[in-house]
């Protein structure tokens, strides 16, 4: 089994013998694997390029490390535990041994289907069992698999599609959220009528029995093409460095990136992380609420617990349905363990009132987790006070869809927890703050920018299709480190606070999103001259969506608004909704014809009094109309 640190002073050595000998530490941690073939080499990397590579020549598959090598101790252990939308549906398990069954069925699907190793599979998909199946029928047989939010709108899944060149969609019929029933194939069939020219199969798995429309040439059902397979498929021998999959995410400029991580060290890293973040104990139930549409999902529900044998818990609906008590009901109906989920959940439901949780005592839960977005301290107190009943140790862990899994974190029961602190390093990663010079910052109770100086298994390997962006985006602000994107606070002792991007990325209820794309598709609108989108502080959602913006002419307000929110709906969906839309005349630029931002930013956030100079502006009057005709 992979190491599991059980106490400060081991904490502590387990860190410093990382540091100094990280080769040996990972190989430590790579032993208990099933490899096909061992690796030659741990690691290889310089960051100037960048070229990163762990467990050189290794060949695996992870699947057998998710499922086979679990069989003979715990096959009859429930692998997948799914609570359904609707609080009287049962719920639906899986066994290690099923889950295996399953995953080979589908991975035949796939391979009859004329799928194999490299090709990309985009899946558009509800939090159903299906989707972690469909995940690792693809690793199985070595195909790629790309996960697009089902939130997303139908241009949103045909850029992605388009990017990856997918071979293949797999999606659902519908999904229910709440009292919702979101048509996720008619979104699908739109995208492919706007690109997508690289799909020849889309596969639908039935998740109601509301009709939909169908094409004969490329639509299959999942029941059909799945349940006549044999239940075992020979594994794909995987490179270490082979990808395992893409996730397109935001970032300051252009179009969202694909992510790429590789089989070997996201394997590694995530069991590794799992284990010890959460203190997992054999027979505990495990429950992360995040959807598998972003990198959550795919480390902390499906992977890293699964390679742990773990028993992992995905719920299709939404917090507050039917009421704002249905998390701890699932909680106190599975007995879950570890809880972990975002920031912005924990302060909605706070918002409904105590009246939903007073009463619901949640004696199993041993370790709660937030992620996603900085978690603010009443927030952390609420969730420490009536969720955890102070029992519960808090883990704000700290990490990205680049990084692949959690890199700064408290360990529960063994080092301390600080309120908005994700506090200290996992084994084998080393942040460092450095000023905007790119010098080191050296002292402790001191803000700086967040970089990593070391690799880590688990860290991104390029951007698909695109190194250079890759390079450009990460590892060309500061020589021979990763950045972030983050801005950080190290306290007198050590422990560091993540504060927030310093980019022009914005994380509205834990999902990222680039200004430049909100305001790209703002400007769709035919009537938009000129837009800018900023950040603001929101009570629930961490940050809201601030838009100004320039039409040619508003003859009414709130028909505008409207417009332009459908605009964006349909260019990503609606969690990119701007919260406010302002109309104003102009935006303050520079006399280069830069939009300042850091402005903008402070009107919005209601901070005019320390605007600064903005005498040396190309049009200074505009601040002034702005600041009067804020809402
Ligand atoms: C932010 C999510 C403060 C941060 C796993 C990061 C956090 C971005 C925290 C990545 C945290 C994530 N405290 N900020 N505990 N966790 N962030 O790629 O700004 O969706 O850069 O990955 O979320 O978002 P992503």
């Amino acid at each position: 089994m992979t190491l599991q640190i059980r106490s400060l002073n081991q904490y502590k050595e387990v860190y410093k013998q990382s540091v100094e000998h990280p080769e040996k530490f990972w190989d430590e941690q790579a032993e208990t694997f099933f490899w096909r073939k061992p690796y030659s080499k741990t690691l290889e990397w310089e960051f100037d390029t960048p070229s990163v590579q762990w467990f050189i020549d290794g060949k695996l598959n992870i699947t057998e490390n998710c499922l086979d090598r679990h069989i003979e101790d715990r096959g009859d252990q429930v692998a997948i535990l799914w609570e359904a939308n609707e609080p009287d549906e049962d719920s639906i398990t899986y066994t290690y041994t099923e889950l295996l069954a399953k995953v080979c069925q589908t991975a035949n699907a796939l391979k009859e289907m004329g799928i194999g190793k490299g090709d990309r599979v985009i899946f558009y998909m509800p939090m159903v069992p299906e989707l972690a199946i469909g995940l690792l029928a693809c690793a199985r047989i070595g195909a790629v698999h790309s996960v697009v939010f089902a939130g997303f709108s139908a241009q949103a899944l045909a850029d992605r599609v388009d990017d990856a060149q997918a071979k293949a969609i797999i999606c659902s019929d519908y999904s229910r959220r709440g009292t919702k029933m979101i048509p996720v194939k008619d979104v699908v069939d739109e995208a492919m009528n706007i690109s997508c020219n690289s799909v020849e199969h889309v596969l639908v798995h039935k998740n109601t029995t509301q009709e939909v429309n169908w094409s004969d040439d490329v639509d299959s059902w999942w029941h059909e093409q799945v349940d006549c397979q044999e239940q075992t498929c020979p594994a794909e021998e995987m490179d270490s460095e082979d990808m395992l999959f893409i996730l397109y995410t935001s970032g300051s400029t252009g179009k969202p990136k694909g992510v790429v991580h590789t089989c070997g060290g996201y394997m590694v890293y995530t069991c590794f992380s799992f284990r010890n973040v959460f203190q997992y104990q054999d027979g505990d139930v495990y429950w992360c609420t995040a959807d598998i549409g972003w990198i959550t999902g795919h480390s902390y529900i499906v992977y890293g617990p699964l390679l742990a044998g773990a028993t992992t818990m995905m719920y299709e609906g939404v917090p507050n349905y039917p009421t704002p008590s249905r998390f701890w009901e699932i909680c106190q109906k599975h007995k879950v363990n570890q809880f972990y989920t975002a920031p912005t959940a924990i302060r909605a439901l706070m918002a409904c009132g105590n009246e939903w949780i007073d009463d619901r005592e949640m004696p199993s839960l041993k370790v709660l987790g937030s992620v996603g977005e900085p978690i603010n301290e009443e927030a952390w107190h609420w969730y420490d006070e009536k969720v955890g009943r102070g029992k519960a140790p808090i883990v704000d862990t700290w990490w990205q869809t680049e990084t692949g899994g959690i890199l700064l974190t408290p360990l529960p029961g063994i080092t301390d927890t600080k309120p908005t602190y994700a506090s200290y390093p996992m084994p084998g990663v080393q942040p460092v703050l450095v000023n905007n010079e790119g010098e080191l910052i050296e002292e402790n109770n001191a803000e700086g920018l967040l970089c990593i100086k070391f690799p880590w298994p688990s860290m991104i390997r390029t951007t698909y299709g695109d190194h250079e962006r890759c390079k450009n985006v990460y590892f060309s602000s500061f020589k021979g480190m990763y950045f972030t994107g983050d801005g950080a606070r190290r306290d007198e002792d050590g422990r560091i606070r993540v504060i927030g991007r310093v980019d022009d990325v914005i994380n509205v209820s834990g999902h990222r999103m680039g200004t430049a794309e909100v305001e790209n598709a703002i400007n769709e609108h035919p009537g938009v001259i000129e837009s800018a989108v900023v950040g603001y502080p929101h009570d629930i959602k961490g940050q809201g969506i601030y838009a100004y913006v320039i039409c040619q002419d508003v003859l009414d307000a709130k028909t505008m608004q409207d417009e332009i929110c459908a605009t964006v709906r349909k260019e990503i969906g609606p969690i990119a909704k701007p919260d406010v839309i302002q109309f104003v005349s102009g935006l303050p630029k520079t006399r280069s014809g830069k939009i300042m931002r850091r402005i903008l930013r402070k009107i919005a956030c209601k901070d005019e009094k320390s605007l600064g100079d903005i005498s040396t502006l190309l049009n200074p009057d505009v601040v002034q109309e702005i600041i009067d005709t804020r809402k």
